[in-house]
């Protein structure tokens, strides 16, 4: 188990198919089609995969199967029962197989023969030595064969709500100092991990783009909105900077008006692809 349900997955992954960058995500997918992955089976590398978002980010839309080739997925997840459903939703239809590990255990990834290493929605969790090591070892695969990485929907510590309430701010600010609390990884960068990849892929030579992937909530998506309500305040319960009764009271105030409100919550995708020269 890791804490993130298939409930809650689900519900996320309309938003996040919304926000996702279609030109970065076009870029991804056109990476697998050139001349630097040449091979007619492309193998792609998805970190922290649930139940295979990101596989149905790329199965779906307009893109033909030979810009892309044929895609031969590894999943890696530490928590058994997302791979499970991953499984039990693709693996009839799709070359996909599962690796039940613990990201942090680099020299353990599936990652020989990789073409593209995808994540959705995982990097605000880590910490800037794994971003070290993971990218000291792509550069290193780069000296076989040129491998790319995709990376969407890295929370930027932007949230913004309507209506607004006088705690939206002192929420927030409890709120990012929660995402940089430890999540297995060592101390998370959470909002600031995008900036620091951006950084840590230019120095080791790969060329990054990065484009804004904002969930854009309103009414319709009222079930999701309850949940992020419900997982923000868990978040900050803690947080000595709030009065309890306060927090409560912005609780209610939030759940009042999710189905009538919007929030917009930033994130950021990020490619970066080995450079061609
Ligand atoms: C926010 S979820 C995103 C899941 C999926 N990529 C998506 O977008 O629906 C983060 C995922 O990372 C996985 N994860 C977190 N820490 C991990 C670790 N140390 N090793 C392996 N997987 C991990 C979780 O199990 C979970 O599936």
């Amino acid at each position: 188990m890791s804490g993130f349900s298939i409930d809650w997955l689900d519900l996320r992954e309309g938003a996040d198919n919304r926000a996702r960058d279609d030109e970065l995500l076009g870029q991804a997918r056109h990476w697998l089609g050139t001349d630097m992955t040449p091979a007619s089976e492309k193998i792609v590398v998805d970190l922290g995969s649930g139940t295979g978002s990101t596989l149905r980010a790329f199965s779906a839309g307009p893109v033909s199967s030979t810009e892309q080739g044929s895609l031969n997925w590894r999943l890696v997840d530490q928590d058994a029962a997302l791979l499970a459903e991953a499984n039990c939703r693709h693996g009839d239809s799709q070359q996909l197989k599962t690796f039940e590990i613990d990201l942090t255990n680099i020299a353990a990834l599936p990652l020989e023969g990789a073409n593209l290493i995808t994540a959705s929605a995982l990097f605000d969790l880590v910490s800037a030595d794994f971003i070290d090591r993971l990218v000291s070892e792509l550069q290193n695969k780069c000296q076989q064969q040129p491998v790319g990485f995709y990376a969407a929907l890295n929370y930027d510590g932007r949230t913004s709500w309507t209506p607004a309430h006088s705690l939206d701010e002192a929420v927030l600010d409890a709120f990012n100092r929660d995402q940089k609390r430890d999540k297995g990884f060592g101390q998370a960068l959470g909002p600031d991990a995008c900036a620091y990849m951006e950084r840590k892929f230019k120095g080791a030579g790969f060329k990054v783009l990065a484009a804004n992937s904002h969930w854009e909530l309103d009414g319709s998506d009222g079930d999701m909105v309850s949940a992020l309500i419900s997982g923000i305040s868990e978040a900050v319960a803690h947080d000595s900077a709030l009065d309890p009764a306060a927090l409560e009271g912005w609780i209610q105030f939030r759940k009042a008006h999710s189905a009538t409100g919007t929030c917009t919550v930033g994130h950021i995708d990020l490619l970066a692809l080995p450079n061609s020269d």
